[in-house]
């Protein structure tokens, strides 16, 4: 039994479909939640699907996916921009990351241009909207499948 795709949602998307919907569309996360598990289940990929406005949270889930996930799907919201720490706990993990970002984020504002996920990200999707998720879980059915 392959582990979960652990997918990992940072600050303020909680309040995705309320919060500034001309940037990030109308889905609530829980929406989003709803159609990764209905994807992960097309593609045989259980998921885990988390967020958390602190940071050492995540942190906390990322460790834990060192042992407990097959791959990391994670929109780091504002933490993308701040984050050495959300960065050295994905180092520490071994299997794919990719990043999602709703919005592209190399359109809007010049501090958003920086990550430092996309250090260690194996891929980033950004600008595809909600989508951008069951992008991420179809890359990660991609690497992972058995050779
Ligand atoms: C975001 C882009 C970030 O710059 C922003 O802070 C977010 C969401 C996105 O999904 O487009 O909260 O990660």
């Amino acid at each position: 039994m392959t582990k979960p795709v652990f997918i990992l949602n940072g600050p303020n998307l909680n309040l995705l479909g309320l919060r500034e919907p001309h940037i990030y569309g109308h889905a609530t996360l829980g929406d989003v939640e709803a159609a990764c598990a209905a994807l992960g289940d097309d593609l045989g990929l259980a998921t885990r699907f988390l967020q958390s406005n602190a940071e050492h949270e995540l942190i906390g889930w990322i460790h834990e996916a060192r042992e407990a996930a097959s791959a990391v799907v994670i929109n780091p919201a504002a933490y993308t921009h701040t984050s050495v720490a959300i960065l050295d706990a994905l180092t520490a993990f071994e299997g794919p990351v990719i990043e999602v970002h709703i919005s592209n984020i190399h359109r809007r504002e010049a501090f958003r241009h920086h990550s430092y996920v996309s250090l260690r990200a194996d891929a980033v999707i950004a600008g595809c909207g909600t989508d951008g998720y069951l992008l991420a879980l179809r890359r990660v059915a991609r690497l992972i499948a058995p050779a």
